[in-house]
């Protein structure tokens, strides 16, 4: 297991972090992204989806539970599926949405908002823990944790 820790100041920063990890990233990765209402989750998500040029507007899919996106990669297109647990109460929720279909889509990327309310997660994906401060409002630590090594220029 590899671990990488980053502090940011403000949402940007957030986003940036967002936007170097998903640099890392390649088709079937699963990032599943945990942290308190409000910690920045869907700002870390605006980063990955920036990287790969998606154009629609990237929101929390509280109610909606998917969002699919067009991300582009070496000129090639795929699907990033952008899922948001929040509402969900049990597996068997997400077992009639297709969940497990998004996640053994080959050719697809999916970040995961509220992963801690499901149990189907699969073994080797990235985790990305967002702590908030206390002392100050507008500072997060980022811990990234991969089952492959990777690099963030930051
Ligand atoms: N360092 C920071 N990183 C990210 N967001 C920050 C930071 N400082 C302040 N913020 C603010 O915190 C909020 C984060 O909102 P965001 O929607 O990303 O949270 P979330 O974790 O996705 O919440 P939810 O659980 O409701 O989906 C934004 O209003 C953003 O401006
Ligand atoms: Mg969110």
């Amino acid at each position: 297991m590899f671990t990488i820790d980053k502090n940011t100041f403000n949402e940007e920063e957030t986003i940036h972090l967002g936007r170097e990890f998903a640099a890392q990233l390649r088709p079937t990765d699963i990032v599943a992204i945990y942290g308190d209402l409000g910690s920045g989750k869907t700002e870390f998500v605006k980063g990955i989806c920036d990287f790969f040029k998606v154009e629609e507007i990237v929101t929390s899919p509280t109610f909606t539970i998917v969002n699919k996106y067009n991300g582009i990669k070496d000129q090639e297109t795929f699907a990033i599926y952008h899922i948001d647990l929040y509402r969900i109460e049990k597996d068997s929720e997400l077992l009639e949405i297709g969940f497990e279909e998004y996640l053994s889509d080959s050719t697809a990327i999916s970040l995961i908002e509220w992963a801690e309310k499901t149990t189907l997660l699969p073994e080797k994906i990235f985790s990305i823990n967002i702590f908030l401060d206390d002392a100050n409002d507008n500072q997060r630590l980022i811990s990234i944790k991969s089952h492959r090594e990777i690099n963030i220029r930051m």
